[in-house]
């Protein structure tokens, strides 16, 4: 029943003016699983997000992907695993000054040899996945916090990633919103297969989605299981998280 370990996180640390922030994070995560990653703010989940798809560099630990560790990897390799990559940043990081089309394109365009036609094809796919086919012309500064979230999902699926990074994706919409999120994400995983990986403080997101829920906090993992066992884990900080309990 067990799928092959995609992305395994070993011993990973981070400290920022002498403040460690990450101090060994160990997680495994399965090729079609939605892992989740809880977490207080502050914590250091995005810091944990971008160590693992090298935007920051760790002091110390290793992010094993497929055999490789990226930590070390050379530009060369992070130029294939980049193709296979795809995050979707809390603040949507759209190009305001581009098309939505446009910007769902980005990527194919740097990244592969499509032909325009290709392309133009591959965005309308991608925009109808998200439930917003025929907006290519739109600008980003026309659409909602919503609907720019779900152009930076079809912006991230566009090359078909095997792993979807996901920062906060429910956060700042209306609940309405955050359950149409919740339903694209699987969504994603359903009709192009990939594996994602979620940080949030949204445990009502983490129990709807999630296959594997992992609570980070004072720098480590310090809980990993299913929904279920999450649930009814006796270990004090996730209880107090998933009660909400103040300190
Ligand atoms: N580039 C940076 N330089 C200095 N400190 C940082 C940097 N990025 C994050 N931090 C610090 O690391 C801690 C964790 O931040 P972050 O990962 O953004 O938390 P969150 O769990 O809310 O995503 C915070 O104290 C933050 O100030
Ligand atoms: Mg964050």
């Amino acid at each position: 029943m067990d799928a092959e370990i995609l992305i395994r996180v070993e011993g990973l640390k981070k400290s920022f003016q002498g403040k460690e922030v990450l101090r060994g994070v160990d997680l495994s995560i399965r090729e079609g699983e939605v892992f989740i990653v809880l977490g207080r703010s502050g914590v250091g989940k995005s810091v944990l997000l971008k160590n693992m798809v090298g935007l920051m560099r760790p002091e110390a630990g290793r992010v094993i992907y497929r055999g490789k560790d990226l930590v070390r990897a050379e530009p060369e390799e992070w130029k294939e695993v980049r193709r296979e990559f795809a995050v979707v940043f809390q603040h949507s990081a759209l190009f305001d000054s581009l098309s939505v089309g446009e910007n769902v394109a980005f990527g194919l365009r740097r990244m592969t040899r499509l032909s325009e036609e290709e392309i133009r094809e591959r965005v309308k796919e991608s925009l109808s996945l998200v439930g917003l086919e025929g907006i290519e012309e739109a600008r980003i500064s026309q659409l909602s916090g919503g609907m720019q979230k779900r152009v930076a999902i079809a912006r991230a699926i566009a090359l078909r990633p095997r792993v979807i990074f996901y920062d906060e994706p429910t956060t700042g919409l209306d609940p309405i919103m955050a359950a149409t999120i919740a339903m694209l994400i699987l969504k994603m995983k359903r009709e192009i297969g990939s594996t994602s990986f979620i940080i949030t403080h949204d445990l009502k997101l983490a129990f709807r989605v999630g296959t594997t829920l992992a609570m980070l906090h004072d720098g480590r993992i310090v809980f990993m299981g299913t929904p279920e066992q999450f649930r009814e884990c006796s270990n004090p900080v996730v209880k107090k998280f998933v009660e909400g309990i103040p300190d």
